[in-house]
């Protein structure tokens, strides 16, 4: 028996389901049961009614999201290692000192945060729903965090002040991407879409034609009638774009923006993962029941 069908039939045993991200390995989003962004996963593991364990193949802020919001689920990691450094940067003392300096503003927090974070927030938000979360406050003047190049977009569509919490929290990854590049590949390729997420630098937005999460990227092409696409995010979204759409042409802004922490989940540690029921997520229930609070708000809010 190959790795794929015994990681198939310990699935079934075991009553688990697969959920993946968008970024993840090729062969890890083919064996998935459920591929998507980051608000498509929380929301699929929050309904999650059927399994035991939700095998969470992405990285660690988003595996936590599923721990709090489906709490009687065992929610694994395939790899411990596998953690957003964004969501690192934004610490507990920020928090606090941004709210004493600011007390009449709400704080909303990108879900690529810490559950500790999450749980000092009025509300979370991901890239796909982050101008719909900011318009449902009256407010004019919010804080933002971990992503100022998020704030900065969300900023410009709404015309409300986001003050970002930290002052520079980024994405290493999505920093890679130049304008120059998609010059660049514009020669090589003229009649062809320019996507990016909004992670990307406000240079990287303005050659854009689309802005939007990853799977709202994926929506765009296939709904689009352009037949080439120059894409600005994470390369692993290319595997699923191009299954999706095999008559169009895909080509990553940047080659080696690639996210390592996305790529530390492989067959072989899905498989030990599933085997030996490793690493169970937990989140200390004080903390889960503020940042299920956090989440459940971004969730009441249409998009
Ligand atoms: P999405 O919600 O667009 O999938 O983004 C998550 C992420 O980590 C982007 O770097
Ligand atoms: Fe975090 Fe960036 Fe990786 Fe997304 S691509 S998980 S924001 S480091």
């Amino acid at each position: 028996m190959n790795l794929t069908d015994k990681i198939v039939k310990l699935k079934q045993e075991k009553k688990a389901v697969i959920l993946a991200h968008n970024y993840q390995r090729p062969e890890i989003q083919d064996i998935a049961d459920y591929i998507g962004d980051s608000i498509e996963l929380s929301r699929k593991a929050m309904q999650e009614k059927e399994a035991e364990i939700i095998v969470f193949c992405a990285v660690d802020f988003m595996a936590e999201s599923a721990a709090i919001l489906n709490p009687t689920k065992k929610v694994l990691l395939p790899t411990l290692g596998a953690r957003c450094p964004m969501a690192q940067m934004l610490t507990d003392e920020e928090i606090k000192r941004a709210k004493t300096q600011h007390p009449n503003a709400p704080v909303v927090l990108y879900v690529n945060t810490l559950a500790s974070a999450k749980a000092q927030c009025d509300v979370c938000c991901t890239s796909a729903n982050a101008v719909e979360v900011i318009n449902s406050f009256d407010a004019e003047t919010i804080l933002f965090g971990p992503d100022r190049n998020l704030a900065e977009y969300v900023a410009e569509k709404t015309g409300k002040t986001l003050i970002p919490i930290p002052e520079y929290g980024f994405c290493p990854t999505h920093l890679l991407f130049q304008p120059e590049d998609v010059t660049v590949l514009k020669l090589q390729h003229p009649n062809a879409v320019v996507m990016v997420h909004p992670e990307c630098s406000s240079e990287m937005r303005r050659v854009a034609d689309f802005v939007g999460s990853t799977s709202k990227m994926c929506r765009y092409a296939s709904e689009s009638k352009a037949k080439e696409f120059i894409v600005g995010t994470e390369e692993g979204i290319l595997h699923r774009l191009r299954k999706e759409n095999p008559d169009k042409k895909f080509y990553v802004a940047y080659g080696d923006a690639v996210c390592p922490n996305m790529k530390l989940t492989t067959l072989d540690r899905l498989y030990a993962s599933l085997k030996e029921e490793k690493y169970v997520v937990k989140v200390p229930e004080n903390t889960a029941r503020k940042a299920r609070k956090s989440l459940e708000r971004m969730f009441q809010v249409k998009a």
